[in-house]
């Protein structure tokens, strides 16, 4: 059975500045979803990490599916409403556009989507950010699919032994769709010097070259692109197929234990360890730090089991310290150096503005 999987999120308005979405919020949002399930969905789940809010449906409509975009994009209008009403801070701030178009990609929210034919057993994670860009998931994307030193799963499963081809999107082209597909293991050169530079080339998506058979995708849109100002941080979400021909959940997860350093937190524009949490964290220190939930779900038919909080399990706490004292560290040197934003990134903040201003009294001294 041909069964679609998409996961489509926003931040439309959180309780005390950027920390999480209200109940009432969330309500809202799997109120609509579930008056509209029964026409379109055969399952779904609301979750919430930091301030965004995410719907993962099962359907049959394929993706890109202009009823399933318009589902979400009325829950989120119908959530946005509850926060204008509570007072919630930046009530509808992912709806950068707010007449729906067909499809949510360059209105504001996050989509990731694939279709795929269902097997016996289907295990998949749901990852979620918040206060980082999809770049985030390069580093651990790379790690579990390409690079057998962390997942010798790549040298021990007959079918993984293939490799899998990478497509790898540049989000600063705004144009188009500007992607390069990469095959592993033959051209893992290429695809480490793009997927080092993770505010521009971002995986998009992952299939095994072994069956064809799509295992991963990222939500690429950069909010910035869409409103040429800092408008938040994107706070993506990914899709992995796991097992069998894939990694194992273990092999997609363990990544994270490095707690990498993406680029999120205040404004946007720090360097924070990304920390793995339980599902519905919050948001605190220095409106972060960067987050990443997993959800990790099998499913028949379409219909999902309970999700795996996978990050909530014991091992984590030892991360988390880690993610906490390596932001910690990199904090301490405020908005020196690497402390900070590469200036591509500062590009839509005011920081040009002051640039701008002080180019002007620059003089060429005299010899
Ligand atoms: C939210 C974010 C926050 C805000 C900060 C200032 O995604 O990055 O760190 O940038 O809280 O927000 P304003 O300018 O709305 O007061
Ligand atoms: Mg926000
Ligand atoms: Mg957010």
């Amino acid at each position: 059975m041909k069964i679609t999987l998409s996961a489509i999120k926003a931040d439309v308005g959180a309780i005390a500045g950027h920390n999480a979405p209200s109940i009432a919020l969330v309500e809202a949002i799997a109120n609509h979803v579930k008056n509209n399930a029964a026409r379109l969905l055969i399952d779904y789940r609301i979750s919430t990490t930091g301030d965004d809010t995410a719907m993962l449906m099962t359907h049959t409509h394929g993706v890109n599916s202009p009823d399933i975009h318009r589902l979400a994009f009325d829950a989120l209008m119908k959530g946005t409403e509850v926060a204008k009403d509570q007072g919630l801070y930046g009530a509808g701030q992912d709806l950068l556009k707010t007449s729906f178009s067909g499809n949510v990609k360059g209105m504001g929210p996050g989509s990731c989507e694939m279709e795929f034919e269902e097997r016996e057993s289907e295990p998949f994670v749901f990852f979620a950010c918040d206060k980082t860009d999809p770049g985030a998931f390069n580093y651990p994307l790379f790690r579990s699919f390409a690079d057998p030193f962390h997942n010798a799963g790549l040298l021990l499963a007959p079918h993984m032994g293939k490799g899998f081809e990478f497509t790898v999107m540049d989000v600063n082209y705004t144009k188009g769709d500007r992607v390069i597909k990469l095959n592993t293991p033959e051209n893992i050169y290429d695809l480490a010097v793009l997927l080092r530079d993770q505010e521009r080339y971002v995986v998009e998506s992952i299939s095994s070259r072994s069956t064809g058979e799509i295992t991963a995708v990222v939500s690429t849109s950069r909010l910035h692109n869409i409103s040429g100002k800092y408008s938040g941080k994107d706070d993506p979400v990914c899709l992995v197929r796991t097992q069998k021909d894939f990694p194992a959940t273990g092999e997609v997860v363990s990544p994270y234990a490095t707690a990498h350093y993406v680029l999120g937190g205040c404004r946007g524009s720090h360097i924070l360890a990304l920390m793995p949490v339980k599902q519905g964290e919050t948001i605190s220190f220095f409106d972060g730090p960067a987050i990443v939930t997993g959800a990790g779900y099998s499913m028949r038919g379409g219909k999902f089991t309970e999700p795996v909080d996978l990050f909530a399990q014991p091992f984590w706490d030892t991360v988390r310290t880690k993610a906490a004292q390596k932001s910690l560290a990199m904090r301490e040197q405020g908005f020196f150096g690497a402390a900070m934003a590469p200036m591509m990134e500062l590009e839509y903040t005011g920081v040009v503005d002051r640039i701008k201003e002080l180019d002007k009294h620059f003089k060429i001294r005299e010899k």
